[in-house]
């Protein structure tokens, strides 16, 4: 550089003394305007006043200001990449990537869910038709097209959730019965999931609000075998294909005959144990023919139809297909319980 202009060697000098200073974009900015900028940098000035040099002197010196302004340039362009590399490492240095991951909770589908979905495939796959209906029913639906006289004991009011205009939450999910067959003619396969509510304290057993799945076939010369045939499969499926199922005659005003259903328990198949009180038996549904009643009540021609219908509780089937001695667990939604589902 001994034969580099003083001027040009001393504002090189200057400059990466200043430069060393910078530790942001908009510092580099300022100093490269100080250099550079057409009308007042100082290697700007330098250059306009060439003109002035001598002859001999011209060239070299306009040589050692255009390199000074091309060096000068460069080392901006250099400091000003390093500056932005270092704005992005403090974000990724910050990053420990030898620290235990963080843990989320993943969510998993309710096991009232999961029973209630194998119980509606079980019932598509046999041409089933599955609908909804109203949690909040007429005292009509729920109980007198059903042929639950005024007297009987579910309508007593400690069974039954009353609302002030009359109405009611549903104690079953029959009503839905009558309601398909208001509206359309057999033949009819339709099974109807749902919530239902009655005025229970809750404990291991009992809770104020439960689910049922009510299943009803009505067509030409229905008869009782079709019944216990669809129970079998459908039971069977549900839980093992060795599973016994007994039906012992019961009453429901909605059919005659009724019938409750019990399957061979599921836990001891049939040798005796505490979930079945050593019988070997569980009981896990009501079920019967469709009463002649409620084909007049819902306008069928006398004589033409039979059917059935059975009604399942899902909260009992769930305890019993993952061994849940305590129904509660299902409405508290503790993750440590539902997480294992
Ligand atoms: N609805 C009845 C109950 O809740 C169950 C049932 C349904 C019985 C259909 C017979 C036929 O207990």
């Amino acid at each position: 550089m001994d034969s580099f202009p003083p001027i040009a060697n001393s504002l090189w000098q200057q400059f990466q003394d200043e430069l060393s200073q910078v530790l942001e974009v908009s510092q580099l900015q300022n100093l490269r305007d100080k250099y550079l900028s057409r009308q007042k940098g100082l290697v700007s000035l330098q250059l306009r006043q060439l003109g002035a040099v001598s002859r001999e002197q011209r060239p070299q010196m306009g040589k050692a200001l255009n390199k000074l302004r091309y060096d000068v340039e460069r080392a901006l362009e250099v400091r000003l990449e390093k500056i932005q590399a270092k704005d992005q490492t403090p974000a990724t240095a910050q990053v420990d990537v030898t620290l235990p991951a963080k843990s989320f909770n993943y969510g998993s589908i309710h096991p009232l869910r999961l029973v209630r979905r194998e119980m509606e495939d079980i019932c598509v796959r046999m041409g089933f038709e599955i609908i909804d209906g109203p949690e909040v029913e007429t005292e009509y639906y729920n109980f007198d097209a059903l042929n639950i006289p005024e007297m009987h004991p579910a309508r007593a009011a400690q069974d039954t959730f009353y609302l002030k205009s009359g109405d009611l939450l549903r104690t079953h999910t029959s009503p839905m019965q009558i309601r398909t067959m208001e509206n359309r003619e057999p033949p009819i396969r339709i099974v109807v999931p749902g919530r239902v509510f009655r005025r229970d304290s809750v404990d291991a057993t009992h809770s104020p609000m439960f689910h049922q799945l009510e299943a009803l076939v009505v067509g030409e010369k229905i008869c009782f075998s079709d019944l216990k045939g669809m129970l079998e499969v459908f039971l069977r499926s549900l839980f093992s294909p060795s599973t016994k199922v007994r039906m012992r005659p019961s009453y429901f005003p909605f059919v005659e005959p009724g019938a409750e259903v019990d399957i061979s328990c599921p836990f001891c198949s049939g040798d005796g144990c505490r979930i079945c009180k050593r019988s070997g038996w569980v009981e896990i549904l009501g079920a019967g023919m469709v009463h002649p009643k409620l084909f007049d009540m819902v306008g069928y021609q006398p004589g033409k139809y039979t059917g059935f219908a059975w009604g399942v509780g899902i909260d009992r089937i769930a305890v019993l297909k993952y061994q849940v001695n305590d129904m509660r667990l299902f409405f508290e939604n503790d993750m440590r319980f539902l997480r294992q589902f």
